[in-house]
Order: C-alpha cells, then sequence, then structure tokens
C-alpha cells in the first residue's frame, strides 16, 4: 500500500526521509506497484542536459496497476460515477470490472485501427466516460495520448496534432456544455483540412441524433467499432520510461510545447500524492471539478485517483448550469468526501450566489482542494465558511503541467493550513527560492523565483520533439535546478505562498495563456501595425487578458474593428484567449532598443500609475500620458 502520512510528525520523517535518501523513500513507494520486471536503477539524475530517468529498466503497464489490480480484490467496486449535463440525465456508473472491460474492448479496436506502441493519439473529447475509457485503452497498448482541450480552435487543434504526428483523432460528434451544443467534430473536420497528414482515422463517439459530415475514408463510429471487440486485451509491457502522454501547454515564447510525461515516475507520484493530500479512504467519493483537457484532469481526475483504488466523479457539465447550486447539488447527491475546484469557480459561485451552498447538505466533505492559480484571501474565508463549514479541510494545491503532480500543499488535519498559503512541500519536492542572478535566498521570510533542485518521479522528461527548448525553458535559467516561471514568497514558518507566473504567461481563469499566442494571433488582423498583451486583475477570472493594439490608420468603426480582432483571436486560439479588454493606441511605449516596456503597461492595465518607474529612458515618453487617459476612458465607460 502507498504510504499515507496520518499525522504531522509522520510527515515530518517523510519528508527528512525523502530528502536524506531520495532514491530509498520513492522505490519504498514504487515497490507497492505491480512491475512486470523490477527496475535496476531507481534514479538518474542529470538536471542539466536534462535527462531524468526514474525507476530505469522497470516494466509496467500503468493500466494493470489502474485496473487489474483492483479487478482482483474489489470488482465490484465503482471506479467512475459520471454525472451528466443535464440534471434530468441519469448519471453512469462503471465497477472496475466493467472499465477493465470497456477499455479492453477499446483497446482492441484501436489496435484493429492499425494503432501500436508509440503511435500518437489525439483526443478533442468533452467530459463523457469515454474520454477515461479511451485514454486508457492508449496506456493499455501503448500508444501516447495527446489530450486537447475540447474549447480550442480548429487551429490550435491543428497545431498540436501537427507537432506530436498524430495518427488518430478520437473525438465526439457533439458536446453538452450547459446550456448548448457544441459541435465539436466539426472542429475536427476543419483541423484535419488544415495539413493534418499524418491522420489515418478519426474515431468519433455519439452522443446526440444530429447529423454530422461523414468521411468514410477517415471517420469511424465508435459504436461501429468497439461494441464488437472482446473485453480482453493483454497489456503492452512498457518501459518505465517509455512515454504515458503528451500535454501542450503555453510558455512565453512561441506555440504551446508539448509535456511529455512517462509511464513509471508519473504512476509513482500521482498516486502517493492523490492518496496524501485527499487523504482519500476506502469507501469515499472524491470529485475534481476540472477538464481531462488539463493536467489537472489528466492526473486527479484518471490516473491518480485510479491507481489508489478510488471512486472518480466525473461531471459533464459546468458550475452554472442549471443554477449555481449545480456544484452543490451533485455533492450531496453523491455524497462526496474529497471536492477538488479552481479558484476562477469558487469566484464565481461566490458571485453568484452567497448563501447557495446552505441550502445543502455538504457535510460528507472532508477535504476541499483549490488549483489553478492563487486563490484571494476572500474567495478562501468563503470557502471555508460556506463549504468547508468545520468539517472539512482546505488544500490549497500548487503544481504545474510539467511537474505531473501536485508539488507544494497543505496536508489536511496534519499541515496547518494558513489562507492563501500552498503551504509545505510534499515529501521528495526541494524548493528554493533564488534572486534573479540564481542566488538562492536562505532563512524565511523571503520572496524570489521558485525552483526546485532536486527531481521527484513526475517531472517532465522533455518537450515533445524540442528537447532544447526544455532546457532553455525550465533548466538552463538557474543551473542545476528547474525553474517554475512563478514567484513565491516563504514566511517565518517555511510555508510558501505563490505570487503568480513572473514570466509573459497569463493564468486565466487558471488556463495558462501566452502573452506572446495571443499577440501574434491579433497581428493576423491586417489593420493591426503591433500589439502588446498584458495580465491585469479580474474579479472573476484572477487575471483578464489586457491587449494594445496599435492600428495602420484611423479607427473609423472602433467596436466594429474590436469585434474583428476578438473574433480571430477566437479561431487562432479559443475564446478562453479572447481579450478582455482593447485599447486602441498611438504608440507602443519602447526602449530606444526597441523593445516595448510591458512593465508600464502592465502598470497602466492594473490601474497602478502612482509609480511607473522612470520612464525618460523611453524613445517616446510622450506614449505614457496617452496610454493613461486612453485607460482612464476605458475604465470609465
Ligand atoms: O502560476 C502557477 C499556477 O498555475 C501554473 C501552472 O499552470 P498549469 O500548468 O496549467 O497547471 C495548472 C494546474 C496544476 C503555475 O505555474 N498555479 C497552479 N496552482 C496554483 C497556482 N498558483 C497559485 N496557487 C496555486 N495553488
Amino acid at each position: 500500500m502507498t504510504l499515507q502520512i496520518k499525522s504531522f510528525d509522520e510527515y515530518k520523517d517523510a519528508y527528512r526521509r525523502s530528502v536524506d535518501d531520495p532514491e530509498a523513500f520513492w522505490a519504498e513507494q514504487a515497490s507497492t506497484f505491480e512491475w512486470r520486471e523490477k527496475w535496476h536503477t531507481v534514479l538518474e539524475n542529470d538536471f542539466i542536459t536534462p535527462d531524468v530517468k526514474w525507476f530505469v529498466g522497470g516494466k509496467l503497464n500503468i493500466t494493470e496497476n489502474c485496473l487489474d489490480r483492483h479487478v482482483k480484490t474489489k470488482p465490484d467496486q465503482l471506479a467512475i460515477i459520471w454525472e451528466p449535463n443535464e440534471v434530468f440525465q441519469k448519471p453512469l456508473r462503471l465497477t472496475y470490472k466493467q472499465l477493465l472491460s470497456e477499455v479492453n474492448k477499446c483497446a482492441n479496436a484501436l489496435k484493429e485501427m492499425g494503432v501500436s506502441k508509440g503511435d500518437r493519439i489525439c483526443f478533442y473529447m468533452p467530459m463523457i466516460p469515454q474520454v477515461a475509457i479511451a485514454m486508457l485503452a492508449c496506456a493499455r497498448i501503448g500508444a501516447i495520448h495527446s489530450v486537447v482541450f475540447a474549447g480550442f480552435s480548429a487551429n490550435s487543434l491543428a497545431d498540436r496534432i501537427k507537432d506530436a504526428s498524430c495518427k488518430m483523432v478520437i473525438c465526439s460528434d457533439f458536446n453538452h456544455r450547459g446550456p448548448k451544443t457544441i459541435p465539436v467534430k466539426e472542429v475536427v473536420d476543419e483541423a484535419i483540412k488544415m495539413g493534418c497528414d499524418s491522420v489515418e482515422k478519426v474515431l468519433v463517439f455519439q452522443s446526440t441524433n444530429k447529423n454530422v459530415e461523414w468521411n468514410p475514408d477517415l471517420d469511424i463510429w465508435w459504436h461501429d467499432i468497439v461494441d464488437r471487440q472482446d473485453d480482453v486485451c493483454e497489456p503492452e509491457v512498457m518501459d518505465s520510461e517509455d512515454m504515458l502522454f503528451i500535454l501542450y501547454t503555453s510558455g512565453s515564447t512561441g506555440k504551446p510545447k508539448g509535456v511529455v510525461h512517462t509511464v513509471g515516475g508519473y504512476m509513482v507520484y500521482t498516486c502517493f500524492t492523490f492518496k496524501n493530500v485527499f487523504q482519500y479512504e476506502e469507501g469515499d467519493t472524491y470529485w475534481c471539478t476540472a477538464d481531462v483537457g488539463w493536467i489537472t484532469g489528466h492526473s486527479y481526475i484518471l490516473y491518480g485517483p485510479l491507481l489508489a483504488g478510488a471512486t472518480t466523479l466525473m461531471f459533464e457539465g459546468v458550475p452554472g448550469h442549471p443554477d449555481a447550486g449545480r456544484f452543490w447539488r451533485v455533492c450531496e447527491k453523491h455524497r462526496v468526501n474529497q471536492f477538488y475546484t479552481a479558484p476562477t469557480a469558487i469566484r464565481a459561485l461566490m458571485a453568484a450566489g452567497w448563501h447557495e451552498p446552505e441550502h445543502y447538505d455538504l457535510s460528507e466533505l472532508k477535504v476541499i482542494g483549490s488549483v489553478g492559480e492563487p486563490i484571494n484571501e476572500e474567495a478562501w474565508h468563503w470557502y471555508d465558511e460556506k463549504v468547508a463549514r468545520g468539517n472539512a479541510k482546505i488544500v490549497d494545491t500548487w503544481w504545474q503541467t510539467e511537474t505531473g503532480g501536485i508539488l507544494i500543499t497543505p496536508l489536511p488535519n496534519i499541515t496547518d493550513t494558513k489562507p492563501c498559503f500552498a503551504s509545505y512541500p510534499l515529501p521528495g519536492v526541494q524548493p528554493v527560492l533564488v534572486d534573479q542572478n540564481g542566488t538562492e535566498l536562505v532563512g524565511n521570510n523571503v520572496e524570489g523565483l521558485l525552483c526546485i533542485k532536486f527531481p521527484w518521479p513526475s517531472i517532465l522528461r522533455t518537450t515533445y520533439g524540442d528537447h532544447e527548448r526544455c532546457k532553455s525553458t525550465y533548466f538552463a535559467p538557474f543551473k542545476g535546478m528547474y525553474f517554475t516561471g512563478d514567484g513565491a514568497k516563504r514566511d517565518e514558518d517555511g510555508r510558501y505562498r505563490i505570487i503568480g507566473r513572473v514570466d509573459d504567461v497569463i493564468n486565466v481563469s487558471g488556463h495558462r495563456i501566452g502573452t506572446a499566442e495571443v499577440e501574434d494571433a491579433i497581428n493576423q488582423h491586417s489593420g493591426v501595425v503591433e500589439s502588446a498583451v498584458v495580465g491585469y486583475p479580474h474579479d472573476i477570472k484572477g487575471q483578464g487578458i489586457y491587449a494594445y493594439v496599435k492600428a495602420h490608420h484611423e479607427i473609423v468603426e472602433e467596436a466594429h474593428f474590436r469585434k474583428e480582432i476578438l473574433d480571430i483571436v477566437t479561431k487562432a486560439i479559443g475564446p478562453i484567449a479572447k481579450p478582455d479588454v482593447i485599447q486602441f493606441v498611438i504608440q507602443l511605449p519602447k526602449t530606444r532598443s526597441g523593445k516595448i516596456m510591458r512593465r508600464i503597461l502592465r502598470k497602466i492595465a492594473e490601474r497602478d500609475t502612482s509609480n511607473l518607474g522612470d520612464t525618460s529612458t523611453l524613445l517616446n515618453p510622450e506614449s505614457v500620458d496617452e496610454l493613461k487617459e486612453g485607460a482612464e476612458k476605458i475604465f470609465n465607460s
């Protein structure tokens, strides 16, 4: 059994052991899983190249650990509860035995369609059980899944399909989200027409009886091929360091990069963190509201919970449908014990109905989590008073796509909680704060750039097809350390508080958006000379997107121009990247070497113009007053 820490002393002991002898600590955790062959070396640690390997030489299949292992001991325990979008629709329940059989059928179908070990399979799916089934089916046969959030545009989808030369796309016909029915396959069709020549098949799950365009050379209905398969599929024996999945995430430059996670370390770490952070006990029902298109869905809807033999709830809908009580009604209905969501959802629900949670029985909740962005004090206290109500503890969990699992978090009833603090590192995690020069800031009461100085098992291994980018983004900035891109404070007792990104990444409703990506999209408009995008505080989204746009000519119809820009961004990236504010400018503030002074733009967008710093070195200092005036007009309108 994976170690489950139960007291502060046990936490301190585990932490000390994990630092004194990380290899022994993680070997102990790894030995609780089923391996076809044991590893010969626990860790190969090269943080420079980088080249990190865990459980080297080990052979396994992660789905045997997620499914077969539990089928042997508790076949009839629920693995997945699926709560559909509509309240009148019945939830679907899958036991471990049923899930294994569905996964095997899908795995056999993939094989029949010519998929084999190492092939990349792109997913563009809503939150339906088939997404979990198909992801596990890939892992069963050694194919690599690359899940793309179904809110991204055809352009973004095409970029990701091409980057990984995916052989197949798995999608649904439509997606039910709140009151909307969104055409999913249509987007896939559009993406494929953008030069996705590697795609040989599109597997389509039918969730409505609406018509879709059909290309018989490419498209296959799920029910035509999966349903008739045998429900036994021998798992592919994988190397511990074989790829499990690719997940794209935005950075400060260029196109999103494909973060690569491998089988063995990811398995050990997601299970360990799930059991400890959520203190999951046999019989509990756990619910994470994330979408499987993000890392939270991968690690804490699917892999972590199933590895731990838990019952994991999947929700198809959105928090506000049909009303602001939906989350709490689901908690009450399924007697949820652990609930995990994002600050943006907490803020939206808080705004929609301050007292709403009081109408529901939430007494079964033991742990309630937050992830994806800094949680503000007001939201933290509301979550504590209205949802936790003295029964549950809040865990503010800090981690990233690249880290694979949670790194810094309170442990419920074990370590103390302090509003807005992710608090202490989990065993195996060695955070450090450094200054701009990479000098470690020792002691407490310090603030700096957050780095991790020793590998944990689920650290990213590379960025797909471009190892150099992995090195330059994460390992080159501070030698011998993994750089997170976040700034953090360490308080007088050693607790961490994450402040936010220090690079050109905006965290919009917990989604990472690169400013460069949005600028590239805006600049596609023929009327735009240049643009600069920054983040600014937003009541619900955490950060909003503020775009400064310089046009070629005098703008005649501003509203029309604005709409065209929004449409271009939606088309290039997806609606989540649409700027909340567009300010048309005569000129952008530039240094003498021609660089845009983003610091000034950020301050103006944040409405904090009292101290803009030294603007005299600008090439065009007069631009600052123009910008301030323009912003005032927008704020007052
Ligand atoms: O800035 C941090 C923020 O989200 C970033 C990672 O985003 P992503 O890779 O999309 O993964 C999100 C889900 C794990 C981080 O660099 N972030 C994540 N969790 C927190 C957070 N910021 C503050 N507090 C958190 N608990």
